[in-house]
């Protein structure tokens, strides 16, 4: 397969946001996760040390908290001062102690280095509500909830500079789930009630890609509003955790834009595009899976709907086919780095995160070495280009059907601080190697590979499969990759 691209030519400088994470108050997440005073590992602050420097290590540039569905019934006052009130949570019909809260977490984001994104209640909560949540993070002094921020011991203001309003309320699964309407209306008091106490902040609000949702929103509050959210699950396992295989995840990445080029072009037609982003701030390939209780009826047993979740830590299920899959998003979120400004991996620990815990340690599943790459080898400025002669190559899809794509998925890029390329190429094909050649022979190149032995190779606490691996070629106008591999090649 040939590559073009012109340095000249390019499609934008990405955000590094766009390499951005999400942590909720679900499971093993917060509480067991990151969170987990008990550990040997873990801070004054009940922090994990070994999930910190990981986290750095791909250094999170933003942390979207504390949710997702828990969110539609979270009263933040629940989680900060001396006397914290055990909850129950009615999303995901458990006790949450709210030892974690906003203190602990601008806590948790200030030793990763990371920037804060807050989620609102827009479930149960009010414009009321919200805007005190602002008025406690990002007022010196002046009112009551700021006095409060500085009784529990935070004189200085915690700066939240993003924020969500609400979490998929356009879903019968959430609590406090609205019409288009009523969104609407809600969105323009709260982002104006929030505007009114910092008007620097740069607000989003969930959406999806219906028309009727976005452009009520959008009319309605489109002022106020700097962002618009969605959310992306390919391989829905919340009832039924039977994953889809490598091959079958390899034709969803066939599928990786369609809402958000919907989204993108109301945007357009609307004249909003040059004013307003898209924050991804939900997407995995894998769904969580939690049955019986993102749904109507409501599991009665624990065993119902609680104790499957346990599933989601089984780290075999993450393969190289989250891998591929995770990089072939990432490549279609730099092509899009025009309008898409973040995108949030959900979650970043446990679940179907990259980072799992253990009382002994950690184990960095296949995504995290994704992030690894493109975090630290990928150029900021994404070259517009394209590829010819591509072998196809056709993929089984779950459910029935199939999909035929180029084996090989290639972003293009250069440093707007340096000389240099950097490319990303990812090989779909599980059963063959697949060459790329260059547009002119590069003196060096240096090849950084995620991958394992065979296509469902993944990491657990005894097995360290998926590695990066390096090497070199000098006078090249050609790369080779392994089958189902995520490479990441500086070309000098
Ligand atoms: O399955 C987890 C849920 O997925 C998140 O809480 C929600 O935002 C999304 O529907």
């Amino acid at each position: 397969m040939q590559l073009h691209f012109h340095k000249k030519r390019t499609i934008g400088v990405r955000d590094e946001m766009i390499y951005g994470h999400f942590i909720e108050h679900f499971h093993r997440q917060i509480y067991g996760g990151v969170y987990d005073p008990a550990s040997p590992f873990a801070d004054e602050d009940g922090l994990r040390t070994d999930v910190l420097e990981a986290m750095r290590k791909i250094r999170v540039p933003i942390l979207r908290w504390p949710g997702g569905c828990y969110v539609s019934a979270y009263h933040w006052q629940d989680g900060v001062g001396p006397v914290r009130t055990p909850r129950f949570d009615k999303a995901w019909r458990v006790e949450d102690p709210n030892t974690f809260g906003t203190d602990e977490y601008i806590k948790l984001c200030r030793k990763i280095g990371c920037r804060p994104y807050i989620c609102t209640n827009a479930g149960t909560g009010t414009a009321e509500e919200m805007s005190d949540w602002v008025e406690y993070c990002n007022l010196e002094t002046e009112g009551c909830h700021a006095k409060s921020r500085i009784a529990n011991g935070y004189p200085e203001p915690h700066q939240v500079k993003y924020w969500s309003i609400g979490n998929e309320n356009y879903g019968t699964w959430e609590i406090g789930a609205k019409e288009a309407e009523e969104w609407s209306r809600l969105v323009l008091e709260s982002a104006k009630m929030m505007h009114h106490v910092d008007p620097t902040l740069e607000l989003s609000a969930a959406a999806l890609s219906d028309l009727d949702w976005n452009i009520k929103l959008l009319r309605a509050a489109g002022n106020f509003l700097g962002w618009i959210s969605i959310h992306g699950y390919w391989d829905g396992l919340w009832q039924d955790n039977t994953l889809a295989s490598y091959r079958e995840s390899m034709a969803y990445t066939g599928a990786i834009d369609t809402n958000l080029l919907q989204v993108r072009g109301l945007l357009a037609a609307m004249g909003l595009d040059k004013r307003i982003r898209i924050a991804f701030d939900e997407w995995n390939l894998r769904g969580w899976h939690h049955p019986n209780a993102h749904t109507i009826q409501q599991g009665v047993t624990k065993d119902d709907y609680l104790t499957p979740r346990d599933k989601n830590d089984i780290n075999s299920q993450y393969t190289m086919a989250d891998a591929v899959f995770s990089a072939c998003f990432l490549n279609v979120m730099n092509r899009n780095c025009d309008i898409v400004g973040m995108a949030n991996f959900a979650p970043i620990v446990n679940t179907r995160g990259c980072i799992y815990t253990y009382d002994g340690g950690i184990v960095l599943r296949p995504t995290y070495h994704v992030f690894d790459l493109y975090v630290n080898h990928l150029g900021d400025v994404v070259l517009d280009s394209w590829c010819e002669d591509a072998e196809p190559v056709t993929f089984p899809k779950k459910g029935g059907g199939e999909v035929t794509l180029p084996a090989l998925d290639v972003l293009a890029t250069a440093f707007s601080d340096r000389d240099g390329l950097a490319l990303a190429v990812c090989n779909r094909d599980d059963a063959a190697p697949h060459t790329l050649r260059l547009p002119e022979t590069a003196k060096r190149a240096v090849i950084y590979t995620v991958n394992g032995p065979s296509c469902d190779s993944y990491n657990d606490v005894d097995r360290n499969d998926v590695v990066i691996t390096t090497r070199e070629l000098s006078d090249c106008d050609r790369i080779t990759v392994e089958p189902h591999s995520v490479n990441v090649v500086e070309l000098y």
